[in-house]
């Protein structure tokens, strides 16, 4: 590939996320999405779950059994001049850290929400990193096609809920039954919800918003009460401003229903045009490293075990922040020095695995690993040795009590439990009392994992005993004093020796401060 090929190849990838809460709508959307790209599938393969579609992939056999899909798979497809590469974000109980990597690995998100329930939990969470990220976030209001809320009370709870201004590039005419279409703000333009009888989708708009040619519309009492809607956001909503949405400040706000597919492909067409293509990674040092450049690297952000139980494989998820991936080239791994051949690579296209040839910046690549990764490496050609910015620590909330089940196997629990932490697959804590070890984790599903691999992978039987939802807050070593500690507040070090409280609930925290209001308590993300 020439620097030229390179430079359009990369411009033209869209990276991003669908972020929701379950339920709100995130696979019937890509499904959509993915039908506007020209991947034809049969309705409902993206979730595995309710096909039952299980007996040709080669899932870990915890995925067959709770018919869930533990890979956060990437979809790739074409549309309108672009790559489109789409990362899942498992949610249900199949949430997990990796859930929040895979937002470390892309350029932007779109925000799920059911236009009934508003901003939901899992949202508010995964808002969180993006934010953090200072990525832009597109919203879609989705399942017009029911009574929801209304929409200026969905606008103002991205305010107060999520701290990030709404632009409605979009407005509902009436919703449930009574949907009659879009007021298209940005297209200026009326998408209606169903034809009228010219054949017409679209109605044209004067200059001051208005129907231009005849229309049933017009008569409507809905299409006045919206058009007076429109005046005042108009005049009371946020600017529209390029700038606050590329740093994660302000969110164009689109509404629709996906399952009738409709708005999806006006929120797409407008998505692209304004979600940005791959930009310069910080390295540790803070120095960047743009996509464009001519050597290759990219950073783990996530890894796959046992996708095949045959075989004792991994595959390593790696985001290309800069140059073209080739297959077969030598790259080195920054952790140990080490140069190691990328031959053996797979993309994802939807669940079908195919051989990847070249990819560049701003995609994702599946690389075959037989124990050479950690989450958070980095790969490089090239001489400059570098480093990019650690991925972040997430803040768990799900705590087990963990031991061998078997005392004399004390050996291979001592060390899978270390190449498991050390891999991310659970956080590791120690008790400073009794020295007991205990995982922590942000789902529930990160625990069955790491059961299953400790028995299969270092032949380790592990007896887990949950210890429910608890509040992690960190505590400044220089304040701890052994004495704060209660059966409420159990006081744990992480991997790093840093001391930790498990908070039993807020009321625990709260208490807590009261009586030490000088004790500094932090949180990760
Ligand atoms: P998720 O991935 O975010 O969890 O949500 P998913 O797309 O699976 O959608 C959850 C449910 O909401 C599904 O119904 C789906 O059909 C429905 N849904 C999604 N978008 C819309 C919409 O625009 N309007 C309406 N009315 N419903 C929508 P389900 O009954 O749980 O699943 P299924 O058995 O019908 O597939």
């Amino acid at each position: 590939m020439t620097m030229q090929e390179l430079n359009e190849a990369v411009n033209k990838r869209r990276t991003f996320a669908i972020i929701s809460h379950p339920d709100a709508g995130k696979t019937t959307i890509t499904e959509q999405l993915l039908l506007f790209g020209g991947i034809v599938r049969q309705a409902g393969t993206v979730k595995a779950k309710k096909t039952g579609n299980f007996a040709k992939s080669d899932w870990m056999e915890i995925e067959k059994k709770r018919g869930i899909s533990v890979t956060s798979s990437v979809m790739q497809f074409d549309y309108a001049g672009k790559r489109v590469n789409i990362l899942d974000t498992p949610g249900h109980e199949d949430f997990s850290e990796d859930t929040y990597r895979t937002l470390m690995a892309v350029d932007s998100a779109v925000m799920v929400i059911d236009s009934a329930k508003g901003i939901e939990p899992q949202t508010k969470k995964l808002f969180k990193i993006c934010k953090m990220r200072g990525i832009p976030i597109f919203t879609f209001i989705n399942k017009l096609d029911r009574d929801g809320r209304e929409p200026m009370d969905l606008i103002a709870e991205l305010e107060e809920v999520l701290g990030i201004e709404g632009y409605a590039m979009n407005w509902p005419i009436g919703m449930g039954k009574g949907l009659k279409g879009l007021y298209d703000i940005y297209n200026n333009r009326i998408e209606l919800y169903r034809r009228e009888d010219k054949g017409e989708t679209f109605l044209e708009l004067t200059e001051n918003g208005e129907i231009a040619g005849d229309s049933a519309l017009k008569e409507e009492s809905i299409y006045t009460q919206v058009l007076d809607e429109i005046e005042l956001i108009k005049g009371a909503g946020s600017e529209f401003d390029s700038q606050k949405i590329a740093q994660g400040e302000l969110t164009p706000v689109f509404f629709g229903s996906a399952l009738t597919n409709f708005g999806v492909k006006t929120f797409l067409d407008a998505y692209l045009q304004f979600a940005p293509a791959p930009s310069a990674h910080k390295t540790s040092t803070e120095e960047k490293i743009v996509p464009t450049s001519a050597e290759f690297s990219g950073f783990v952000f996530k890894i796959q075990a046992n996708m095949n139980p045959n075989h004792r494989d991994r595959i390593a998820f790696v985001r290309i922040c800069s140059g073209e991936f080739v297959r077969g080239m030598d790259v080195v791994l920054q952790r140990t020095g080490k140069k190691l051949r990328l031959s053996n690579s797979t993309q994802f296209m939807a669940d079908t695995r195919e051989n990847v040839e070249t990819a560049v910046a701003g995609d994702i690549i599946g690389l075959y690993d037989t124990g050479n990764f950690q989450i958070g490496d980095t790969i490089y050609t090239g001489k400059k040795d570098f480093q990019f910015e650690k991925l972040p620590q997430f803040t768990p909330e799900l705590f087990m009590r963990v031991t061998a089940k078997n005392v004399m196997k004390q050996k291979s629990f001592h060390k899978g439990i270390q190449q498991l932490v050390q891999e991310g697959a659970v956080q590791l804590y120690q008790s400073y009392s009794t020295g007991d070890y205990i995982l922590g984790a942000v789902g529930q599903l990160q625990f069955e994992v790491f059961q299953f691999r400790m028995a299969n992978e270092y032949n380790s039987e592990v007896v887990m005993t949950p210890m429910g939802q608890k509040t992690a807050r960190w505590i400044d070593p220089a304040q701890l004093d052994e004495k704060m500690s209660s059966s409420r507040n159990l006081l744990v070090k992480d991997r790093q020796g840093a001391p930790l409280f498990l908070f039993e609930n807020a009321f625990a925290e709260r208490w807590f401060k009261d009586k030490y209001p000088n004790v500094k308590l932090t949180s990760k993300l």
